[in-house]
């Protein structure tokens, strides 16, 4: 085996690419019909974005993201998420200025070192969707609906939506401090990491796979009933408004989000046909990240689908391959150069048509035609050629007629469009 790909970064293969494309073609038909428009970031970026956005005692910007320094002396990072870097093109390129409301939308490769496994890459893909400038609870609820709408209109059923608030920067120091204190009494059952933790971010052990955390955590006090009045108003118009949508979720006190930028409503979309790697989809509202990273004061809540996870789920059975409308089957010389000719013209007509580029025997283009599972075979036979005519096999039936080339692609387009 020559050069292998590294671990954790994938191949998509054509026999793949059906699903992404038809699930990026229904996120952008579903996005843009609530308003999002697509913006395309780079995937570099200073490492400062990421540490002051996402937070330096998160286990992303602690342990798991791509930095190096370029030739030029500068610490650079392949983006973790794209949340980070969507906030700071808006501000680089002042698009408050035009409307203070951005609802936008991209999709594209992020970069975390983390341990591969199943659902879990070193690069893996996101859709992303944020919607910068409106801190009222409504705009929560319409990009919930929105992500749940669009993972029923892939065909994802049996998922559940989980809900938190994790209140905001004069409410949760408070609940911090508990939290640090209850465990620091079961810090013996907390592991090396958790123990670091403790110190540095305490909320962050919830998210700890390790039994003897999991234990310590089990009755440990719960971020809502520390929430202060604004936020608990906050969250109780969320609820209702996903209630008045008819979507139905789940409390999770539990949940706290990998990412330290977020402020009040924080949710999940998990699947338990997912192994371990459960989540789907993460999101929430970050309403201080803007002052992290610009100094200005602007709410944000958005949302990642992890790309691959949801990929993983989609209905069985689906067709998404795309084959050959069209294969012709020229068994000469002066055949093979009318073939060339019928594909170039049915290529710029939008036909997908194959044929034999070695001359092989009629016998094998045809049982090439079979593997490739071409909808349609035109043979080329010398004498019917001469009279301006070939004949056209149906593949799925098997049954042929014989038709006059000059009317190939109106009857070719024919009969693909009664299928
Ligand atoms: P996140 O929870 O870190 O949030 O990632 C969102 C989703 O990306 C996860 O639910 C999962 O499906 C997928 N994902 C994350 N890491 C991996 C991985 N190593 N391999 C495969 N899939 C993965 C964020 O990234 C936030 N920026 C989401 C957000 C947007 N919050 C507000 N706006």
């Amino acid at each position: 085996m020559g050069i292998t790909a590294i671990r954790g970064f994938n191949d998509i293969l054509p026999s793949e690419i059906g699903k992404w494309q038809f699930v990026e073609k229904t996120v952008r038909e579903v996005f843009e019909g609530f308003g999002f428009s697509e913006i395309r970031i780079p995937i570099l970026e200073r490492t400062e974005l990421f540490s002051r956005g996402i937070g330096d005692a998160t286990d992303i910007v602690e342990k798991e993201m791509y930095t190096f320094t370029d030739k030029g002396g500068s610490s650079l990072t392949l983006r973790p998420e794209a949340t980070a870097s969507m906030a700071r093109a808006y501000l680089e390129h002042k698009l408050y200025a035009f409307d203070p409301v951005a609802k936008l939308y991209c999709i594209g490769p992020m970069f975390r070192y983390e341990r591969p496994q199943k659902g879990r890459y070193r690069q893996f893909y996101q859709i992303d969707a944020e919607v910068f400038g409106v801190g009222n609870p409504v705009v929560d609820a319409e990009v919930i609906v929105m992500l749940i709408h669009f993972l029923r209109r892939v065909g994802l059923e049996k998922l559940e939506l989980q809900i938190n608030s994790l209140g905001c920067r004069d409410c949760r120091p408070q609940y911090r401090d508990r939290l640090k204190d209850y465990l620091t009494k079961k810090s013996f059952q907390l592991c090396e990491d958790c123990q670091r933790r403790l110190q540095t971010n305490p909320l962050r052990i919830f998210d700890c796979k390790g039994t003897t955390c999991q234990e310590a955590i089990t009755d440990a006090p719960k971020v809502t009933d520390f929430i202060c009045g604004g936020c608990q108003e906050h969250f109780e118009k969320v609820r209702e408004y996903l209630s008045m949508a008819g979507l139905d979720y789940v409390l999770n006190p539990r949940m706290v989000r990998g990412l330290d930028y977020y402020t009040r409503t924080a949710f999940e979309v998990v699947s338990y046909d997912l192994g371990s790697q459960n989540a789907v989809t993460g999101g929430g509202r970050y309403d201080n990240l803007f002052q992290e990273i610009g100094d200005l004061d602007i709410p944000g809540i958005g949302f990642a689908i992890g790309m691959e996870r949801l990929i993983s789920l989609l209905p069985k059975g689906q067709e998404f391959v795309q084959y050959p409308q069209l294969f012709i089957a020229a068994p000469n010389r002066e055949t093979y150069e009318e073939a060339y000719r019928l594909a170039s013209q049915l290529h710029l007509g939008g036909i997908r048509a194959e044929f034999d580029y070695e001359g092989k025997s009629l016998k094998s283009q045809m049982r090439r035609a079979d593997k490739l599972k071409a909808r349609f075979v035109l043979i080329l036979g010398e004498e019917e050629l001469k009279k301006g005519r070939a004949v056209l096999r149906n593949m799925w039936n098997q049954s042929q007629e014989e038709i006059p080339i000059d009317n190939l692609m109106g009857i070719l387009k024919n009969k693909i469009r009664k299928d």
